[in-house]
């Protein structure tokens, strides 16, 4: 089949970017802006929800290092990183924390409660940024000991901590206000010393509010802005010291992507890393390796990554899906591959991880590709979810046993998958699964 559609569209225009993001990917190790991509990808996604963008974490990112500049500039490109990860604890809650601007602790669930410990503990695994780790667990803090979740109190709350918290305040309060004044930004912090934040603090906004403060905020607020707002810091970000950029190594990363991504669907934690391996059991059997082994597993953690954009009424549906369902089901493919362009050093995983949805005999989607015409990676992923897909249980049905895995796959060879690809995947169930 040609090769025309939108995702096809889009590899053509990659195949020159993909060579440059080959040599990064061959290393595994990242330079500064690749960080900031991924980082500021991994925060849009913790941010997407219910159908909306909340640009959450880039707004706290972008305060927090506004304020860390006036207290200790040496500092603020990492309260930008924390601002950017604070609320990567939030994976799995039912809602974004953003949706409650009265953050009291007796009205929030257990895991809204202790989203900055669970986000801390995921940072602190990140190479060269665990120092922002514990900032990122007192964010919810509040001097006067009210705060979640530890009830800490004054000197204890270190001030990057207390920097996040007024940065996250600020979003919380005043992003969806409209008519807001400077000087309701400035009553509201003053009367909010002593309680949530110290006086030290706001010496800090009070030398900020007789510089440009008002001006900063309403910028900030401004969506259409925040873009370029970000880029521009990202830009003049100074680069990592040699240790920490060689050390922060973008598997840890694409880890974190899997947490989140699989966070969003109620009975599949642990999806995206489960279906890494098998992609990796199954690529290894098929003689692949090197670059194109690490590629395929790399792209295997995102091959979910544009459900996050679909509404899980339609991804946990019991039943089949109605059109429209299925009109929107089929667009995830396209963002993922969206997604995955805002990382250059990732620009090869597009089509590895945005066809994973196309079928051998070309009824899938997005482009409806056809045998060999669908990337190897793409098709060894196919089989790899299909694997875990049966095998675990969803909200629409119950696990399976291993037995059942080879029976729907040997059905579903030649037609969905690769059949070379099946018969690998068949006997490694054989030899592994089912002789013990
Ligand atoms: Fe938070
Ligand atoms: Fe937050
Ligand atoms: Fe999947």
């Amino acid at each position: 089949m040609e090769h025309t559609g939108i995702g096809a569209l889009r590899t053509k225009r990659l195949k020159k970017k993909c060579k440059d993001s080959t040599t990064y990917l061959m290393t595994g190790k990242m330079n500064n802006s690749t960080l900031n991509q991924l980082l500021a990808t991994l925060s849009l996604i913790i941010d997407y929800q219910g159908g909306e963008q909340l640009y959450h974490a880039w707004r706290v990112a972008i305060v927090a290092k506004y304020v860390c500049d006036e207290i200790s500039p040496a500092e603020s490109q990492w309260l930008f990183y924390a601002g950017l990860l604070h609320d990567v604890g939030i994976t799995g809650i039912e809602s974004h924390p953003a949706r409650y601007p009265e953050l009291e602790e007796s009205h929030l669930s257990y895991w809204l409660r202790y989203h900055p410990v669970i986000g801390a503990n995921i940072v602190e695994k990140i190479p060269g940024l665990s120092r922002v780790a514990p900032w990122i667990r007192d964010h919810h803090e509040w001097i006067n000991g009210k705060g979640f979740p530890a009830h800490k109190r004054e000197q204890s709350i270190h001030v990057n901590s207390q920097i996040l918290r007024v940065a996250d305040d600020y979003d919380l309060r005043f992003r969806t206000r409209a008519g807001l004044t400077r000087s309701d930004m400035y009553e509201y912090f003053r009367s909010h010393v002593g309680t949530e934040f110290s006086p030290h603090m706001w010496d800090v906004l009070r030398r900020l509010n007789s510089k440009d403060m008002g001006l900063f905020f309403f910028e900030v607020n401004d969506e259409s802005r925040l873009p370029y707002k970000l880029k521009e810091i990202m830009h003049d970000l100074p680069a990592i010291d040699g240790t920490v950029s060689e050390d922060v190594s973008i598997d840890v990363i694409l880890r974190v992507f899997g947490i989140v991504i699989d966070a969003r669907h109620h009975y599949t934690a642990g999806h995206s890393e489960r279906v890494r391996e098998y992609s990796m059991i199954l690529s290894k059997r098929l003689g692949i390796k090197g670059h194109e082994l690490k590629s395929i597993a790399r792209a295997a953690y995102l091959h979910d990554l544009g459900k996050i954009a679909t509404p899980l009424s339609i991804l946990n549906k019991a039943g089949p899906l109605n059109k429209s369902e299925w009109k929107t089901m089929r667009r995830h493919t396209i963002y993922t591959m969206e997604l995955i362009d805002a990382v250059e050093a990732l620009w090869e995983l597009g089509p590895l991880a945005g066809y994973s949805q196309e079928r051998y005999d070309g009824t899938g989607y997005p482009d409806g590709l056809k045998g060999s015409a669908i990337p190897m990676g793409a098709r060894i992923i196919a089989v790899a979810d299909a694997i875990d897909a049966i095998k675990t249980r969803r909200s629409y049905k119950r696990a399976l046993s291993w037995r059942v895995v080879v029976r729907e796959l040997k059905k579903s060879s030649g037609s969905m998958y690769d059949p070379e690809i099946i018969d690998h995947a068949i006997d490694y169930i054989t030899e592994e699964k089912l002789a013990l």
